[in-house]
């Protein structure tokens, strides 16, 4: 596949290439700007699978915005999130009163932005909205939707760009449905 990588032989198929990425990343980058005009959000990366999507959308966003960064962990097995989230990474800047951007890689259950978005709202956040790369509605078990989202995908494992099985494959450039007997083993 693609440039004879290697990393591309586990997956079954591309399924968002790289300049589509981009040209999306690009286009929600000029909406949020339009959106916050003369607002200075702070962003808020939900690591480790957002961090892609993150550098490129922030140096897509032509306002004062401030970084920071959590990482959630929704304890589970293998390719579906359980349902038990936990920060083990909290933000260093104080949320109240702030315009919250929150960007996350995939809004598949809904439960671990759920989740977030809770939290920084007891913290007194003025406004959160969610900005995420892909959306699996398919999925979804809590009242979630996106503000802000590039893709909807259907139903099935993706790597790349950010996102991992088992931590791997989060250097692809492009958006690949994994193949099942990589998971299935
Ligand atoms: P949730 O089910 O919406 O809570 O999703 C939580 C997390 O599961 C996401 O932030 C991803 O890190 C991970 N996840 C869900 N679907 C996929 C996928 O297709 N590939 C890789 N990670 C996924
Ligand atoms: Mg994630």
């Amino acid at each position: 596949m693609e440039n004879g990588r290697k990393m591309y032989r586990d997956c079954a198929e591309i399924l968002v290439r790289r300049e589509e990425i981009a040209q999306a990343v690009r286009k929600l980058g000029e909406i949020i700007t339009h959106d916050y005009e003369g607002k200075a959000p702070v962003m808020v990366c939900i690591l480790k699978g957002a961090s892609v999507f993150f550098t490129d959308l922030a140096r897509e966003i032509d306002l004062p915005v401030e970084m920071d960064f959590m990482i959630a962990s929704s304890y589970g097995s293998g390719t579906s999130s359980s349902g038990n989230v936990r920060i083990r990474k909290d933000l260093d800047i104080d949320v109240a009163g702030r315009d919250v951007l929150i960007v996350e890689d995939i809004v598949d259950t809904g439960v671990t932005l759920n989740f977030i978005r809770n939290m920084l709202s007891h913290r007194g956040a003025a406004s959160i909205r969610v900005a995420t790369l892909l959306d699996k509605p398919s999925r979804r078990k809590v009242d979630l939707k996106a503000d802000y989202f590039c893709f909807t995908i259907p139903n099935a494992f993706v790597v790349g760009y950010g996102l991992d099985y088992d931590e791997k494959y989060r250097n692809l450039p492009d958006i690949c449905i994994l193949s099942p007997e990589i998971y299935q083993k």
